[in-house]
C-alpha cells in the first residue's frame, strides 16, 4: 500500500515528536499515559534514538507507528540482545491497509541487522502470530490480597524512601533475585538512572523504598496507586526471609489502609520468596495470566550463543560424552548441531528436512527453548511437535522447564 504520498520514515523533528504523541493519544486514549511513556523515552532512555520510532507518513501526517526498545536479557546466565516491540498504532480511518504489516517487516529487517537475538512484544493477542511471535514465558503474574486480610505483624526494619544513592546495591540485590531465573532481564545502571529521574517505569509512576537494618540496605521494593480500582500494586522486591516479608506486609498494610486503599497486588512473580510468602497467608490468590511474544531471529545463531550451555547440561547427565549429529528439523529446514565427545563443534543450517527422528513446529519451539514448557507437555499438544523415543531423553536433558521472570528495564 506504500505509494508516493505514503512513505515508511523514522521520526526526525519537533513537530514530528509532537505527531507521533498526539497519534498515541488518540489511538490508545487520551488518559493512557502511553504518550507519557514515550516522551520519556525520548528524553531520558540512555540509549534509544528518534531512528528507533519507525512511522508511516500520509504526506507529512503521521498515520502509523511502532518503535523498539532495545534492552538485554540472559538465558542461563548467556547474555542476549532483545528489541521489544513497543507503542503499535494506526489511525482508524488508515487501518486494514497493511500499514503496519510494511512497519513490522522495516521493524524485522532492523532486528537482523543489528543482531538483535529476540524480539519480543507483551501486547494484543493473536495479532502477532502472523508475524512470527510465540507465547513463550510468562508475563502479568498477579497475587491479590484484600490490604484488610493482610496479617498484622511487627515491622522489625527501618523502610525508608528509595534515592539515586542506594541505585549501586540495589542492583546488587536485583542480580541476586534474578539469579533464580532461567530467563531474566539485565538493568543497566543507566536504565536505573532514568527511572529515578523520571519517577516512571514504563508508563506508570512509582515510589521506591529501602528496607535497612544497621543502616545497612538488606532489601528494596516499588509500589505504585490504582486508584480507580483502589489497588496497591507492589511492582518488585527483592529477595525476603520471614522477618524482611512480615515487616514489608506490615509497611504495606498501613500505607494501603491510609490512603484508602483495598487490595495489595503483587506482580513481583509466582516464585519470588514474598510472593510466596502471601501465599502462604492463605488470604491471597492467584489469577490468569498472560505471556510475552518471542520472535527468535534465527534458531543457529542462539544454538550457537548457547552452546556452553548445552555442553554443562549434557556433561551432568548420561550424554557427556555424546558424538554425533543432531538433526533439528524445523520442517523448512533443519538446524544441525555436531557434538563430539559431549562439546559442540559446529551448528549450521541444512535446507532440508530429511532427517525425521525430532521434527518441531518452529514457532512452538520457542516454548521449549525458553523453558516455558517441557518436551512432554508440548508433544501431548501439538501433533507438529514430534520426538521419537531414542531422543526424548537427550531433548529433556538439553531444554528442562525452568521459571523466568522478566523485570521492566524501560
Ligand atoms: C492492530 C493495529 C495496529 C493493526 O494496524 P493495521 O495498520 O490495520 O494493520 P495491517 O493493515 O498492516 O494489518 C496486518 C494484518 O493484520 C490483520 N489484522 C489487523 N488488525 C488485526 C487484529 N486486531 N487482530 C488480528 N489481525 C488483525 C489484517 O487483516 C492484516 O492481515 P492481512 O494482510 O492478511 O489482511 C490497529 O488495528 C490498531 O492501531 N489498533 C489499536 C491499537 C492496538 O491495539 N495496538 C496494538 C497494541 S499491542
Amino acid at each position: 500500500m506504500l505509494t508516493k504520498d505514503i512513505t515508511i520514515q523514522h521520526l526526525e523533528t519537533e513537530n514530528d515528536v509532537e505527531q507521533h504523541l498526539e497519534l498515541m493519544r488518540s489511538v490508545f486514549g487520551q488518559n493512557s499515559r502511553v504518550d507519557l511513556q514515550v516522551r520519556k523515552w525520548i528524553e531520558h532512555h540512555p540509549t534509544m534514538t528518534l531512528k528507533d520510532f519507525f512511522v508511516v507518513k500520509h504526506r507529512d501526517k503521521i498515520v502509523a507507528c511502532l518503535n523498539l526498545i532495545p534492552f538485554r536479557w540472559s538465558i542461563g546466565g548467556i547474555p542476549l540482545k532483545v528489541a521489544e516491540l513497543a507503542c503499535v498504532a494506526t489511525l482508524p480511518e488508515y487501518r486494514h491497509h497493511g500499514l503496519q504489516r510494511e512497519l513490522t517487516c522495516e521493524y524485522h529487517k532492523r532486528v537482523s541487522e543489528e543482531g538483535y537475538d529476540l524480539s519480543v512484544i507483551e501486547g494484543i493477542p493473536y495479532y502477532y502470530r502472523q508475524f512470527g511471535y510465540e507465547y513463550a514465558l510468562p508475563l502479568q503474574e498477579q497475587t491479590r490480597i484484600d490490604i484488610n486480610k493482610m496479617p498484622d505483624y511487627k515491622n522489625v526494619y527501618a523502610i525508608r524512601p528509595f534515592t539515586g544513592k542506594d541505585i549501586s546495591r540495589a542492583g546488587q540485590l536485583l542480580a541476586q533475585v534474578q539469579g533464580k531465573f532461567y530467563v531474566h532481564s539485565v538493568r543497566d545502571e543507566e536504565i536505573w538512572e532514568m527511572q529515578e529521574e523520571t519517577g516512571m517505569v514504563a508508563d506508570y509512576e512509582f515510589e521506591g523504598f529501602a528496607v535497612e537494618e544497621d543502616e545497612e540496605m538488606k532489601g528494596y521494593f516499588r509500589t505504585s496507586e490504582n486508584p480507580e480500582s483502589n489497588e496497591l500494586v507492589l511492582r518488585e522486591i527483592t529477595d525476603v526471609d520471614q522477618s524482611m516479608a512480615q515487616s514489608i506486609i506490615s509497611f504495606l498494610k498501613q500505607a494501603g489502609k491510609e490512603r484508602g486503599l483495598v487490595t495489595l497486588v503483587a506482580t513481583t512473580g509466582y516464585t519470588d520468596s514474598f510472593t510466596e510468602h502471601l501465599m502462604a497467608t492463605g488470604e491471597a490468590r492467584q489469577g490468569r495470566l498472560y505471556a510475552w511474544q518471542l520472535r527468535v531471529t534465527d534458531y543457529a545463531s542462539m544454538f550457537l550463543k548457547m552452546k556452553v550451555l548445552f555442553e554443562k547440561r549434557l556433561a551432568m547427565s548420561t550424554f557427556r560424552h555424546l558424538t554425533g549429529k543432531l538433526n533439528f528439523n524445523f520442517y523448512r529446514y533443519t538446524v544441525q548441531v555436531s557434538l563430539e565427545d559431549g562439546t559442540v563443534t559446529d551448528v549450521r543450517r541444512l535446507e532440508t528436512n530429511e532427517d525425521r527422528t525430532m521434527r518441531f513446529n518452529p514457532a512452538v519451539f520457542t516454548q521449549l527453548l525458553f523453558g516455558y514448557r517441557d518436551r512432554a507437555e508440548l508433544e501431548n499438544v501439538y501433533q507438529d511437535f514430534l520426538v521419537r523415543p531414542s531422543h526424548r531423553h537427550l531433548i529433556d536433558v538439553l531444554f528442562p522447564k525452568l521459571p523466568s521472570y522478566i523485570h521492566t528495564d524501560y
